[in-house]
């Protein structure tokens, strides 16, 4: 078996026929299987049972029901079920196109990666088949806010939300894996350092049948990610909270002592930046350190980003106590919170990002010395 295709089916009859026949001729001359790991309350796996009588390729089905773990749970029991360790997760509605398989495919055989994503966010893929702005905006913003807190090990993936992807079994720890709600490749991807390449690919509109995203999913997956991430994330706001009660308590004692309000906040926003960096440099980043390049450069980066936030953010404090009437503490409090959640996603995305090249070149030196060693 070359490879096994997982699809996670709920109530997804009408597209089962379909999905076998081109996921067939996009891997002819290859010997792949298709597992339905299903959770229908419908006649979906009568459907899926007749299309495996007449298809060319083995058509398997494992009716759930117990459905644990939802889309995540199907994923992973197809995983363990799989005859190949070559595993292609994807959806039944044809939003991913089965002949992205082959592309998945050729990129595995280069033997280098454990994971190769399908992206819809990468040069030459794309989202339009997002049922609409709002979908939209919310797949680029979670994506975002996903990547700021896996900085390295979402590095080389734009799109960790994509349900479309092919994985090597045996780079898993498949029992450590604990699957909620929809986001199962976050939560391969979070677990494990590794290898992640991508091809491009157009998200399509359903073929067929009603999507089964939802609120509570979305709900579901800030869950999944706050307790995947509960350390650097809680880090993070744990400095920038004492930050931001500094800033306030300085700003309040300059004032007692009669300093204009505007002036006091300019004075206790810049103590706060560098004693911010400084806290950012030897606590919440310091295992990226390294890999990100020189200290002097992310100093600018952090202190050019708070300058922007600090100037942005004082007129909006004046704002507040001249035409909203709000106490100029309380004004000033405001806006920290509001700069907080950008401030997280611009240090862990853009200050403490690994430098490419500087990766790139301890690898290559290392790759010689380790085939000498192997030999
Ligand atoms: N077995 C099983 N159990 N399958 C499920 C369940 C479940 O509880 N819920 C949904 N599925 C199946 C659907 O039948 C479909 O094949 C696939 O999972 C995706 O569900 P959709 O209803 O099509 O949701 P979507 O299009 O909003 O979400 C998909 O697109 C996202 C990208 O925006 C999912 O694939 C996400 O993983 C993906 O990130
Ligand atoms: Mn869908």
């Amino acid at each position: 078996m070359d490879l096994s295709v997982i699809v996670p089916t709920f109530n997804e009859g009408p597209n089962v026929a379909e999905l076998v026949r081109r996921t067939t001729d996009a891997m002819a001359g290859r010997v792949v299987e298709v597992i339905f790991v299903d959770d229908s309350t419908d006649d979906t796996p009568d459907v899926i049972r007749a299309v495996a009588r007449t298809a060319s390729i083995p058509v398997r089905l494992i009716h759930r029901n117990d459905p644990v773990g939802g889309l995540g749970g199907a994923v992973v029991e197809g995983i363990k079920a799989a005859a190949s360790d070559r595993c292609v997760v994807m959806d039944g509605d044809l939003q991913h196109p089965p002949e992205v398989i082959a592309d998945l495919y050729a990129r595995a055989e280069q033997g280098d990666v454990d994971v190769v994503v399908a992206s819809r966010y990468v040069a030459g893929g794309t989202s339009d088949g997002l049922a609409n702005a709002v979908r939209t905006a919310v797949s680029r913003a979670s994506t975002l806010l996903t990547k700021a807190m896996f900085p390295r090990k979402l590095h080389n993936c734009s799109d960790p939300m994509t349900g479309f992807f092919l994985v090597d079994r045996r780079a898993l720890d498949i029992d450590t894996l604990q699957p909620r709600g929809f986001k199962i490749l976050l939560e391969i991807l979070a677990r494990t350092q590794l290898r992640v390449a991508e091809v491009p690919f157009s998200f399509a509109a359903r073929f067929a049948g009603e999507s089964k995203a939802s609120f509570s999913q979305g709900m579901r997956f800030l869950l999944q990610l706050t307790m995947l991430r509960f350390g650097r994330m809680s880090a993070f706001a744990l400095v920038g909270g004492l930050g931001a009660l500094a800033n306030l308590a300085i700003m309040w004692a300059l004032q007692m002592v009669g300093v204009q309000y505007i002036v006091a906040a300019v004075i206790a926003s810049v103590v706060t930046i560098v004693a911010n960096f400084l806290a950012l440099e030897y606590l919440v980043f310091a295992d990226m350190r390294a890999e990100s390049g020189l200290m002097r450069h992310r100093f600018i980066k952090s202190f050019t980003f708070n300058g922007i936030e600090a100037i942005v953010r004082i007129p909006v404090i004046w704002v507040l106590v001249s035409q909203a009437h709000i106490q100029s503490v309380l004004a000033a409090a405001l806006t920290l919170i509001a700069a907080f959640v950008v401030r997280f996603v611009f240090h862990a995305l853009v200050v403490y990002a690994p430098k490419k090249s500087r990766v790139g070149k301890a690898v290559r030196a290392i790759e010689p010395l380790e085939d000498e060693v192997t030999a």
